[in-house]
């Protein structure tokens, strides 16, 4: 077991407590599965961030998809984090956040006319723009609004990074952003309309990154955009290089903020731009993990199985990419260690959470934790078998808050009902 030094997650007296509560007295308030997160990793992780690009001044929009609770939107904004939303639920959640407006790009490569309308009306600070078609649109609802639409360019960079193919997103390959000789005339676009205004360029170029260069590398490919620009009379304000910092799942090298940030700082030191960063994972990923009760080990010739009350539905990661997530007792025992499968109760085979995984020798009833489960766990979450989604827990110190209740069944069912849908 080794939830890292940074996150709050430890064993004391044989239990895995969150920050000073164990989690075992969490489970029996709120039964499983659920979610438990720890405040003080949030916090520790942007502070973290902040502190290591202090001397960019950067502003870190935090990536609102990883883990879009507002609860957790709101302890962000209070320590100075803005917003990188995907949609207009996103936008909405934001702004109930209490974001300032001024402080939440919109990336996306799908902006329906709604979302466009509802970006406008709120006055964010950009949209990061991924198509000329989208660019029209936007400035066609801006005149009808008789607003102005700030716009970054999304280049793709054509920068390969090492991660899993679903979440690669900074090659011709891949649907995201325009290619960097379609960019100046773009922008040409963007410097004629008066209802558009130039704001930045923008990057992403994937998610779960570990080393520091590729993030270099789009950084390179974007400034060339700002320097070209500028010699054609036409300035930036920002420079937005994406989110995608990395984190360890199970004893990888963590990525080397301190270094990254020198980098970054001897490629920005005669730039006047501001940097922004959009990091989910690095944020809210190590603050959470799914708490889950054993329901039965069982074997058959080949395998044991190892079956939990928490399924796919639930944290879709492993089935999604065999993402990797470690999982440990609740109560540490020393118990001889048997190899088991941990899956969970649906009906099918890729609802899983480990294949072929050392673990200690677990009996039903027994609580495990799925660790590093903060971003993209809940937020993934369905309805899948008429599972109701796991309620989630927000723990400060010694204080725990259900922050989300369980769904019930019944809920589920209440828009299907005649006149539900209305
Ligand atoms: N900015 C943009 C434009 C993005 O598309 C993303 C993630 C981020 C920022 C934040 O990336 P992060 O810092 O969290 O890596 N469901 C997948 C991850 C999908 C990421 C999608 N875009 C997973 O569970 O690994």
């Amino acid at each position: 077991m080794s939830p890292s030094s940074q996150d709050f997650f430890h064993y004391r007296d044989g239990m895995l407590f969150c920050e000073g509560l164990p989690l075992s007295s969490l489970a029996e308030k709120h039964s499983t599965p659920a979610y438990v997160y720890s405040q003080g990793t949030i916090l520790n992780n942007f502070e973290r961030l902040r502190d290591s690009l202090a001397s960019l001044s950067a502003l870190i929009c935090y990536s609102v998809k990883a883990n879009s609770h507002l609860r957790i939107l709101n302890l962000l904004r209070e320590v100075g984090a803005g917003f990188d939303v995907v949609s207009g639920g996103e936008l909405a959640r934001a702004l109930r956040a209490g974001a300032a407006p001024d402080t939440v790009v919109f990336s996306g490569v799908g902006k329906t006319q709604d979302e466009i309308d509802a970006g406008l009306a709120a006055g964010i600070l950009m949209f990061n723009v991924e198509s000329a078609g989208e660019l029209a649109l936007i400035e066609g609802r801006a005149c009808a609004l008789q607003k102005v639409g700030r716009i970054s360019i999304r280049i793709n960079p054509d920068v390969e990074a090492d991660t899993h193919p679903y979440i690669s997103t900074g090659q011709m390959i891949h649907k995201f952003g325009v290619p960097k000789e379609e960019a100046t005339e773009l922008y040409r676009r963007v410097a004629c309309s008066p209802h558009l205004k130039i704001q930045g360029v923008a990057c992403h170029i994937g998610s779960q990154i570990l080393d520091v260069e590729p993030f270099w590398k789009a950084l390179d490919e974007i400034l060339v955009i700002a320097r070209q620009l500028a010699a054609a009379g036409m300035t930036l304000n920002v420079l937005d290089l994406g989110g995608g910092f990395g984190i360890p799942y199970g004893g990888e090298s963590p990525l080397d903020l301190e270094r990254l940030a020198r980098g970054l700082n001897e490629r920005l030191r005669n730039s006047s731009m501001k940097l922004i960063v959009e990091p989910g994972r690095s944020l809210v990923g190590n603050a959470g993990v799914l708490l889950t009760r054993v329901l039965y080990v069982k074997r058959n010739h080949r395998k044991n199985f190892v079956v939990v009350d928490a399924g796919m539905n639930d944290l879709m990661r492993p089935s999604l990419y065999g993402a990797y997530h470690e999982i440990v007792p609740i109560q540490e025992h020393s118990a001889e260690k048997i190899q088991a499968d941990v899956v969970g109760p649906i009906c099918e085979s890729g609802d899983f959470f480990a294949h072929d995984r050392n673990l200690s020798s677990v009996k039903p009833g027994e609580l495990l934790a799925v660790l590093t489960a903060g971003a993209y766990g809940f937020v993934l979450s369905s309805n899948y078998n008429t599972r109701p989604r796991p309620a989630e827990i927000l723990v400060n110190g010694t204080h725990a808050d259900l922050i989300r209740a369980r769904e019930k069944v019944e809920e589920l069912m209440v828009t299907e009902e005649p006149g539900g849908g209305r």
